[in-house]
């Protein structure tokens, strides 16, 4: 579907500032189609021809729509449009008298301009119409509520016409503004409240104010009400400068537990300050989840802490008991379970200093592949080398990658480089430098990673599809099972033995943990 901008600039001549007016009508307008229970439409002239493009479309959430079908991109001249002509052209509101009918809908027609205001203040150009087209079939004699949202509407409708709706935007307002059924309050020139809806009623009453809202001193009150003065004094000054005509940023009322976000709008039809319309939504709820999803992420923070510190207390019980044993064996696997628990602490310990569930997986492995350069044989100094990045992982691939590429880091120091005496005889002098490289990079939505040494390669007659100890076993499990990649271990073209690794990352996981595209 094409944008407003798109639609604008292919066939209007209108001048960016223009868009941007009629970007902060549409971003604004549900507030005017609720208060009129009608669509609007905001229809653009098409340049030289007579005929009005529409642009943008809103239903309202308080009353049936008059359109079942999507308007916008529609391009329309001739009668239909003749109301159009006349708000464009003469600047004014626009009314219909008898009602037109869709199908079988009958419906109201009115058309209001959309000035732009020039920098001096002074009247600017009509720019655009929206059309506010209000669904008859279920009209019937309005209550109090309806003749007030009526009236408001009207108001703003006019504000429109004027160039003085919708305010300008307050940058960094993210929560969503509240709508009119959300609570709407009404205030007159003094700053007494007229009217408030029923929800906005019940709002000040979760805020501890019990009694009618009407008559009663809008800013007054919120100072009144506010636990915190100051937030008090801002809510109440929001209300006055509503009241001088100023558009004010929101402000949130906090009392008895409850939380209210407020918007103050000013209300001046034809440039006379009238009064202003409040619209609060109670939003305790929002913060109280708010509140609990830090608490939330602190907490696992927090637990990832604590297993952390407990997989390094199991590895130091290791090790005390590694020490103690006489038997050569059983001292070799207790070291080898110390280094496996402690990779894994390792991502824990990098989990619980992140706010995500991943982890940047470069430092990790590089700490795993230091860590293995020391089980090296004494007279054996292996060079250990990463390239490529393994960006960031999210931790269930993150736990059982580091694994993996432990043992394999393992191996290739341990069986690649053994040391002398293990078959007998030192590596000849013009060998090149004993070195294992890591090299890692991402394609498509998979994570490719070889684990490279130039040592004396794998045994002859060794069955890479199944053979090896315990090491290998971890490894193909892990593999095949958490990770549901694949595994090949082969002898290196140019000698020595080469892992290759291929993992897939769940779909979209990359992108949305790091909020880069991968590589093609
Ligand atoms: N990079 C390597 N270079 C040479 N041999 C290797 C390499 N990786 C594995 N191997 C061979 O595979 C065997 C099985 O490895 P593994 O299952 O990790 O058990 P372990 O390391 O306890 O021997 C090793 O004993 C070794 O013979
Ligand atoms: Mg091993």
């Amino acid at each position: 579907m094409s944008t407003l901008r798109d639609l604008a600039e292919e066939h209007t001549a209108l001048r960016p500032a223009d868009i941007d007016h009629l970007h902060r009508v549409a971003g604004d307008w549900q507030l005017l189609s609720d208060l009129s229970f009608a669509d609007l439409l905001l229809w653009v002239p098409v340049d030289g021809d007579g005929t009005f493009l529409c642009v943008a479309q809103v239903r309202p959430t308080t009353a049936p729509t008059a359109y079942l079908d999507d308007q916008v991109g529609r391009i329309v001249g001739g009668p239909e449009v003749a109301h159009l002509e006349v708000a464009h052209r003469q600047g004014r509101i626009w009314r219909e008298g008898d009602p037109v009918w869709y199908g079988d809908v009958p419906a109201r027609h009115e058309a209001i301009p959309v000035r732009l205001r020039t920098g001096d203040g002074e009247h600017g150009e009509v720019i655009a119409v929206v059309g506010r087209d209000t669904n008859l079939s279920t009209a019937r004699t309005p209550s109090q509520l309806e003749l007030n949202y009526l009236t408001t509407a009207d108001d703003l409708a006019q504000m429109i016409a004027d160039g003085t709706f919708p305010p300008p935007r307050h940058p960094g307002e993210t929560t969503s503004a509240p709508r009119v059924g959300d609570g709407l309050v009404r205030l007159d020139a003094n700053g007494k409240v007229t009217y408030a809806s029923p929800n906005a009623q019940s709002a000040y009453r979760r805020l501890g104010y019990a009694s009618h809202l009407v008559g009663e001193d809008l800013a007054k009150l919120h100072r009144r009400l506010a636990g915190d003065p100051l937030e008090g004094a801002d809510a109440g000054n929001a209300v006055l400068a509503a009241l001088r005509g100023e558009a004010p940023p929101r402000r949130e009322v906090d009392a008895r537990g409850a939380t209210m976000l407020t918007r103050a709008l000013p209300l001046m039809p034809a440039g006379v300050p009238i009064g202003a319309l409040v619209l609060v939504r109670d939003i305790t709820e929002v913060r109280r989840r708010d509140r609990a999803l830090i608490t939330k992420d602190a907490t696992i923070r927090e637990i990832h802490h604590r297993v952390k510190n407990n997989l390094q207390t199991v590895a130091a019980l290791l090790r005390l008991q590694a020490r103690r044993v006489a038997m050569p064996e059983a001292r070799v696997a207790l070291e080898e379970s110390v280094r496996r628990v402690a990779s894994i602490a390792l991502v824990h310990e990098t989990l619980s200093m992140s706010s995500d569930e991943a982890v940047e997986f470069d430092g990790i492995v590089d700490r795993v592949a230091s860590a293995a350069t020391e089980v090296a044989a004494t007279e054996v100094s292996v060079g250990m080398r990463r390239t490529g990045s393994f960006g960031i992982l999210p931790a269930e691939i993150a736990t059982s990658l580091v694994m993996v590429l432990n043992e394999l880091l393992l191996n290739a120091v341990e069986h690649g480089f053994p040391p002398a005496d293990e078959d007998g005889a030192s590596a000849p002098v013009d060998e090149p430098r004993p070195a294992v490289v890591v090299s890692v990079h991402r394609r498509r939505k998979e994570l490719h990673v070889s684990v490279a040494d130039n040592g004396r390669g794998l045994p002859a007659q060794f069955d890479a599809e199944r053979g090896g100890n315990l090491g290998l076993q971890i490894v193909r499990a892990l593999v095949t099972g958490e990770l549901r990649g694949t595994i090949e271990l082969r002898n290196g073209a140019a000698g020595g033995t080469e892992a290759m690794l291929v993992v897939p990352l769940a779909r979209g996981t990359t992108d949305r943990l790091t909020g880069r595209a991968g590589p093609p």
